[in-house]
Parts: C-alpha cells; structure tokens; sequence
C-alpha cells in the first residue's frame, strides 16, 4: 500500500525517538523507503503524496501535545489525502512489581485532529507507554523497571507498524483522550502558564564546565550560553521542558529548585501581585468584553518570573552561590533517566 514512510519525532529524553525507530524497522523489512527528520526549530520537510505514510512521534506534556510540535503541524503543507499516525510516548512507571499506564490525555488525538483539518488521512493513533523522563518531579526509573517497560512497548509499536503499514486502521487510547478532553483546563493552563514557569527552575550548579552541551541538544534552542570567560546557560521562555538538557548533561550540573519555585510564588502572588489586582479591578473595565484583570496579571506574572529569573541567573555566576543552591535541590539528588539505547552522540546526530 506504502512505498515509503517518512517519521517525524520530537524527542526530549530519546524515548519517541526509540518508538521512531521501532516502526522504521518494520518498514525496513516490509522494503520501504524511510525517511526521518526530528522536529526542532527548523522548518519540516514534509511532501505528502498518496504513496507515504507520514508517522508523528512526540512525548506527552500535561495531558496533551507540546507547543513545539503543534506549531509545526499548523504550518505543515496541506495533506490532499495523505496517510499519516500519530504515537505519543507518555510516562509508563512500575512500582513494586506493578506497572501502571502513563496518561496521554489530548496528546495523540489533538494532533489526528490538526492532521485531519489540514487534508491528512489519519489512519492511527496509539499512546505508548515508555520509563517516564520528567525527572524535576520524581527520580529515574531503576535500571530493571526500565528495561520491563520498553520491553513492553516495543511489541506494541512494532504491531501497531505492521497494522496500518499492511493497510489497516489502529486507533488506541479512547479512555485517556475522554479523560483528556476532561483534563482540558489543565492542559491549556500547562500551556499558557505552567511550563513557562517551569522552565526557570532549571539553573545550572557549579559542576557546570560551560561546554554548552545542554545548549545544542535542545530541540527548541530555547537555552542561551551567556558570560564572556565562563558561559553559563540561561534558559529562556521558549523552552518546553522536555529535560534532555538535565538528563542528557555528561556533568549532571542542570538542577531544578523548588527554593526557585517558593520565590516565583511569593513574588507574583503576594504582596505586589495582590495590591496590583486591587487597583485595576476598581478601574471602569467592566464594559470591556475582555478579562482585563486576568490578562493583566498573566502579564505581571511571566514578566516577574521572567526579572527574578535574571537576577537568580546573575547572582549564580559566584559559584558558592550556585553550589549551595544545588545541594538544596531535590534533582540533586534524583537519578536521572534517558533512553538506554539513544546515546546523546546519536540524538545530536539527528
Ligand atoms: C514536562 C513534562 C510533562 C509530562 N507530562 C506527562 C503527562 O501529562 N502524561 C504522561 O503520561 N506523561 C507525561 N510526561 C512524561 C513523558 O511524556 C514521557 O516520559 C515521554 O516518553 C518522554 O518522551 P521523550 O523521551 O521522547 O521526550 C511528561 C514529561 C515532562 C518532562
């Protein structure tokens, strides 16, 4: 049916890469042609036509799909009826011998349904459950539930390959898609807001040599090297938390800190916020059809985080600062987690 399958995958800590490659070796012993291109910055090269399944693979982000990857299907050429799947990865764990199911909530169903306004045929849709990455909220899997896990997702990926390559429809994950479109208000918060914020609890402690790793590996370039003898990293808003840079650092020197988070909340909730929002809801906004309070706070709060971020950045440059301000932190602590088969040469490769 396919004569060629051309897999597009955003990747954080290598495991939608490895789900990436696990439907690329079907199609290699089916004699396709493969074509693969990771998402980051740059413009997707994507020529539908009747003769190529084009396959997405991305990780799950609150509950649904993550900005950078829904910028790039909005901007995608139109499909005139090209055959496309969708595979998000999400965060599978196993606790005492049970394993238990990540939650992709919207992630694969919002982007069939992008696929889908913009002329694709979407043929399936299937969540993955792969060792979760998000190692700013709990410590790395062991070395053993990892391996259970993959091990687990490799036959289905593999399944869900030949299904739809040999023609047939696969869609997946109806229950996480209602509890998604449930989930939503958390989703769209996520989106404006959380990972915003989350973005700059991430510094980089004193073990950090400066060799700006962390900075080409980002799929969004959202980390910017700064300081003339010694670079340091400074992340930006646009990063989308996707933790390869703290997972991937050969020096583990990227740290994330709730001390960060308390300050965050302090300043852009009381007292400034607080007196802010006082005055500007007694101002005759009222007959505007626009929240104006509600945008004005969204406003004050990023640029906030954005000005403590700088000054937290500044003053991390002394180095007992930035030793103390690690040892502090829980990731400090934390095992880290990649995928065990997706080395960091090869992902700065793709
Ligand atoms: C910021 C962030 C948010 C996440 N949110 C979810 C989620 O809502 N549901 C879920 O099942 N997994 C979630 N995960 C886990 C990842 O989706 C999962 O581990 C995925 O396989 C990572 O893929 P990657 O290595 O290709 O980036 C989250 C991970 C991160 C870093």
């Amino acid at each position: 049916m396919f004569e060629k399958i051309s897999v597009y995958f955003m990747t954080g800590t290598g495991n939608s890469y490895k789900v990436a490659l696990w439907f690329t070796e079907i199609a290699q012993e089916l004699g396709l042609q493969i074509k693969i291109q990771q998402i980051k910055t740059d413009k997707l090269c994507v020529e539908p036509d009747a003769k190529t399944l084009c396959v997405f693979t991305l990780p799950t982000h609150g509950f649904t799909a993550p900005w950078l990857i829904l910028r790039h299907i909005l901007c995608l050429p139109r499909g005139n009826g090209a055959a496309a799947v969708v595979l998000p990865s999400r965060a599978g764990t196993r606790i005492k011998g049970v394993s238990l199911p990540g939650m992709e909530g919207t992630a694969g169903y919002l982007i069939a349904c992008l696929l889908f306004l913009k002329g694709y045929t979407v043929r399936g849709v299937m969540g993955v459950d792969m060792p979760s990455n998000w190692t700013v909220v709990h410590w790395g899997l062991s070395k053993e539930n990892i391996e259970f896990i993959i091990s687990a997702a490799e036959p289905r990926v593999k399944h869900f390959a030949k299904t739809v390559l040999s023609g047939q429809v696969y869609f997946d994950g109806i229950i996480p898609l209602i509890l998604g479109v449930w989930l939503v208000p958390i989703s769209f918060a996520y989106l404006v807001m959380a990972q915003f914020i989350l973005s700059k609890l991430f510094f980089a402690s004193d073990k950090c040599i400066g060799c700006g790793l962390c900075a080409s590996i980002c799929p969004k370039r959202a980390i910017i090297m700064t300081g003339k003898t010694k670079q340091r990293p400074y992340w930006s808003y646009s990063c989308d938390s996707c933790m390869a840079c703290m997972n991937y650092c050969p020096h583990q020197a990227v740290e994330a800190s709730p001390i960060i988070a308390v300050i965050f909340y302090y300043l852009t909730t009381i007292p400034v916020s607080a007196y802010l929002l006082n005055n500007i809801v007694k101002l005759p906004l009222e007959w505007f059809p626009i929240n104006w309070a509600g945008i004005i706070q969204y406003i004050y709060v990023l640029t906030a985080v954005f000005l403590a971020y700088l000054i937290l950045h500044t003053t991390l440059g002394w180095r007992l600062f930035s030793k103390i301000l690690s040892r502090l932190s829980h990731t400090h602590y934390f095992r880290k987690y990649h995928n065990p088969a997706v080395s960091l040469k090869e992902l700065n490769k793709r």
